[in-house]
């Protein structure tokens, strides 16, 4: 039998209501009487982003970034990015070919190195052009992917934060404040009239200076809104892949052993959409969400929590309700079918104001255009390539999960490509 998926909740829960069920967690975020919470540690890095505010002024912001996610900007990033990343990538990697003809490698920062260019892109990040300069973007988007997600970590989050700033320092200094300059001066020659607004870059941070909300105070320039959001969609569009893209690999090896029949089905790609599916569905990318009451409610259940109450959303158990997902809903099943109106993944994007502006870029635009804007989704796509190049799992170093915080996800997974 396929794994059960089991879903620890970090101690800092404890001293808040924790809602289990999928449908209060669905009536909570679908509220507009709740808003965003988090501990002290979560606005260090977070505080006024897209990610943080609500009501009228989350909708303005998230207005003012839609146009990173329409699906034109969907189908450029995945086939003008994605694709010719992954060529690179993988055409690297075949220097290091072994006299068997195979390459072992990890599959993390492989992931990393294949979903760095969209993240620069969305921000708006020049300069990540040379192999020493994407790595050393690459170490620090995920440094600063540590710290923005402080609350979840198992040691010191003081020292965490501590090591997030001057991480942050470095990136603005090293990428994010050049690459502001170059925009204000673009913005600047488009109010002077030189420069129409559609040859503008479709960025962040134009998308900022637009809005001139690039104000850099001088008295600590490293440490302000601009930066905070940039930062933030830098870790939304690559950490949260990162985590959860590994599953789908550990839980198809399992599966096949099992089912050995299956084992042609790696290259089917219906079958690694149905598996993305469900990996998306058993692992999220925070072990708990949550949300704070603006006045005394009672929830369709009888539940009750109070004005400024924070309420602690576990939402990965949620995700495993039989109710929902049916007998075996917390184990891996490819052929699970998702009752109408349902989507495979369950909660794993949110629901409500805060969903994921990213899920499309991710799950594929698949089905629900034509075919010049249709896209399979990055995470298929790095999958199915994965795949046609022989992936398997080194079976002499078998993968590590996190244990420097509550992410469920794992730190290495040692791969095999046989076919490169
Ligand atoms: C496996 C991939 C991903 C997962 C599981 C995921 C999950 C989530 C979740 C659960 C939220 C809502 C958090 C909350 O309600 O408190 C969220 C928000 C968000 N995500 Fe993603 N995400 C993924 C990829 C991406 C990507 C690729 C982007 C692209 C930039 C992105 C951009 C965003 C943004 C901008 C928000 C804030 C939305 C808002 O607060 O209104 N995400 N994501």
């Amino acid at each position: 039998m396929t794994t059960k998926t089991t879903c620890p909740i970090p101690p800092n829960m404890t001293p808040y209501q924790q809602v289990h069920s999928y449908a209060e967690i669905e009536e909570i975020m679908n509220s507009n009487e709740f808003y965003q919470g988090g501990t002290p540690e979560r606005r260090v890095f977070l505080g006024d982003t897209v990610l943080m505010l609500d009501g009228p002024l989350h909708d303005e912001r998230k207005r003012e970034f839609s146009s990173l996610f329409s699906k034109a900007a969907m189908a450029s990033y995945e086939g003008d990015l994605l694709e010719p990343v992954i060529a690179q990538v993988l055409e690297d990697l075949r220097s290091h070919r072994r006299a068997d003809g195979s390459v072992h490698t990890d599959l993390i920062p492989l992931i990393r190195m294949m979903l760095f260019r969209i993240s620069a892109r969305i921000v708006g990040v020049d300069g990540v052009d040379t192999p020493e300069k994407t790595e050393r973007f690459r170490k620090l988007v995920e440094a600063l992917g540590e710290a923005a997600t402080a609350q979840w970590s198992v040691g010191d989050k003081d020292a965490v934060l501590r090591a997030g700033k001057e991480t942050l320092r470095q990136l603005v200094d090293e990428f994010l404040s050049p690459s502001l300059d170059r925009r204000r001066c673009l913005v600047a020659r488009h109010e002077a009239g030189e420069i129409a607004r559609e040859d503008l870059p479709r960025d962040v941070l134009t998308l900022i200076c637009l809005n001139h909300d690039d104000v850099i105070p001088e008295d600590d320039p490293h440490y302000c809104y601009t930066w905070r959001e940039a930062g933030f969609f830098l870790v939304a569009s690559s950490q949260t892949s990162t985590h959860t893209l590994p599953h789908v690999l550990v839980h198809i090896a399992e599966w096949i052993k099992e089912h050995p029949e299956d084992a042609a089905k790696v290259n089917d790609p219906s079958f690694l959409r149905k598996a993305v599916g469900e990996s998306l569905r058993l692992h999220q990318t925070s072990p708990v969400k949550l949300r704070v009451a603006s006045k005394d409610i009672t929830l369709s259940t009888g539940r009750r929590v109070a004005a400024g109450e924070m309420v602690a959303l576990l939402a990965p158990p949620a995700n495993l309700e039989p109710e929902i997902f049916g007998e075996d809903a917390d184990r891996f099943n490819p052929y699970r079918q998702v009752a109408k109106g349902q989507q495979p993944w369950g909660l794993t994007f949110g629901k409500g104001a805060h969903m994921c502006c990213g899920r499309w870029l991710v799950t594929g635009l698949f089905n629900r255009t034509d075919d010049k804007t249709g896209t399979e989704g990055t995470m298929v796509k790095i999958v199915r390539t994965l795949y046609a190049h022989g992936v398997e799992l080194d079976p002499d170093n078998p993968p590590k999960l996190i244990t420097a915080t509550y992410h469920d996800a794992y730190e290495s997974v040692p791969i095999v490509l046989r076919n490169l």
